[in-house]
């Protein structure tokens, strides 16, 4: 019998990306082979991401384009991700073409979904059955390097202005038994980098805390960054971290391992006491740049990057300017700012949106503006540097270059040799780009 072909496309976070792999691993366990587009799948599967509100309207606006795309051949169109866990059935209103709606914890049960779906419109909202577990074929990764690895899923932080509480739930940790051995496979499996990845990593608290019980660490989650280190993985990356739960002992975890890279991604929101209050965030500006200064004390450089929300409501032109200066102050590497977008459900989302849209616009193009410069300050110390980049695969813009990344996380493209892919690549930086460096291989680690 010719086998159901299925396409996931994926949009919003690492959680996202992970959830897409492991629904494509199950869904090749259960009879389904994938699609390579969307124009030959019969089933199209759209993961969706609601922490904005342009990424909502962007998810039905793919269901659409889609279904007109394909006309009389239109394929059967599912929603998976955070948009489907919290609209649900309405989806099905908004957007015609939906066949069917899979949860936040439907994921394993997609291949049911699609088959009850045959015979009408259907959803499933219910939990996750076995968060995670099992194991996902190195074919079924976004990449053949690198591999996320997720270890906590939800948030139990509730900022005011986001839905990722109402999305994914509250916080659940994977066990580190379960964690160290998804690590150990992928390192026999050939990967060479691997992100921990959660809402908030460092909120990492296990119901059982077995596994990394012979590693030092101030809270679980450094006991697990080390007894992960121990692994011999040679690159290890965690985001995103929460401010609050932020503690000196994971600089000092990066200190002793080599293996785990010099990159935090701290998100800090605003650099206004009162902004920060109204969020709801749990920190003070002082707080954060006591975090700033252990990350700066550290014996490598570490590369620091962070996330701003512009005109949270209320948020006057002298507290705008409150960030800007908290920016000036800390020095990012990257920054990712973002006009606050109100999300129905959240608390936020009763207060008046004051800030006008050009305004946000405004305060959007100052700090963008502001960072652009500071950023190639701190690019300039790379320029004539040797950095050791893993080749993740070919140049997307020239046949000639490979790509990769730091272990600061920075992108890097250069000229090397096809042989070079998949290895740890030393390479000499001769030119700045605004978002990523370019440069020369020297030769393979
Ligand atoms: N509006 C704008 N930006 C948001 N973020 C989360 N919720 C909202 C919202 N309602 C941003 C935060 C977060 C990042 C992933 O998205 O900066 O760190
Ligand atoms: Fe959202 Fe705050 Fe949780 Fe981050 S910490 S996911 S911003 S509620």
């Amino acid at each position: 019998m010719r086998k159901t072909s299925v396409y996931i496309e994926t949009l919003g976070c690492q959680m996202n990306v992970s959830d897409s792999e492991r629904a494509a691993s199950t869904l090749c366990k259960n009879g389904f082979k994938l699609a390579p587009s969307t124009d030959s799948a019969d089933v199209v599967i759209i993961n969706t991401c609601s922490v904005r509100e342009k990424a909502e309207r962007k998810a039905l606006r793919r269901v659409e384009e889609i279904a007109r795309s394909r006309g009389a051949e239109a394929p059967l169109i599912g929603l998976m991700g955070c948009v489907a866990q919290l609209e649900g059935e309405a989806l099905f209103d908004y957007a015609p073409s939906v066949g069917f709606v899979a949860g936040t914890g439907a994921t394993e049960r997609i291949p049911q979904l699609i088959r009850k779906a045959v015979a009408g419109k259907t959803f499933d909202l219910g939990e996750r059955r076995s968060p995670f577990e099992g194991d996902l074929e190195p074919a079924f990764r976004h990449s053949a390097r690198v591999a996320f690895v997720p270890i906590i899923e939800g948030c139990n932080k509730f900022c005011t202005y986001c839905i990722v509480p109402y999305s994914r739930g509250r916080e659940r940790s994977r066990a580190a038994t379960e964690i160290l051995r998804e690590v150990r496979s992928l390192l026999a499996q050939g990967f060479k980098e691997i992100h921990l990845i959660g809402q908030n990593v460092n909120s990492y608290r296990p119901k059982y805390d077995g596994g990394p019980e012979k590693f030092p660490g101030a809270t679980p989650f450094s006991r697990l960054l080390r007894a992960v280190a121990s692994t011999g993985m040679p690159r290890i990356k965690f985001t995103t971290s929460f401010p609050r739960d932020f503690h000196a002992d994971i600089v000092k975890a990066i200190d002793e391992n080599e293996n785990l890279c010099n990159w935090v991604h701290l998100p800090v929101q605003s650099g206004s006491d009162r902004v920060l209050r109204a969020m709801r965030r749990g920190y003070k500006v002082v707080d954060f740049i006591r975090h700033v200064e252990a990350i700066k004390g550290a014996r490598r450089r570490i590369s620091l990057t962070s996330d701003i929300i512009v005109g949270f409501p209320g948020e006057t032109r002298e507290e705008f300017e409150d960030t800007r200066r908290l920016v000036e102050r800390c020095g990012f590497e990257g920054l990712y700012i973002f006009k606050y977008s109100a999300r129905r459900g959240t608390p936020a989302a009763k207060l008046a949106d004051t800030v006008e849209e050009s305004e946000k616009t405004d305060r959007f193009q100052s700090l963008e503006k502001l960072q652009a410069s500071a950023q190639q300050k701190i690019y300039t110390d790379f320029l004539g540097a040797e950095v050791l980049v893993l080749a993740e695969g070919l140049s997307a813009r020239s046949a000639d270059d490979l790509t990769g990344h730091t272990t600061c996380n920075k992108v890097v493209n250069f000229r090397g040799g096809r042989d070079m892919v998949g290895k740890i690549v030393r390479v000499r930086v001769d030119e700045l780009k605004s978002h990523s460096l370019y440069g020369e291989a020297l030769g393979v680690l």
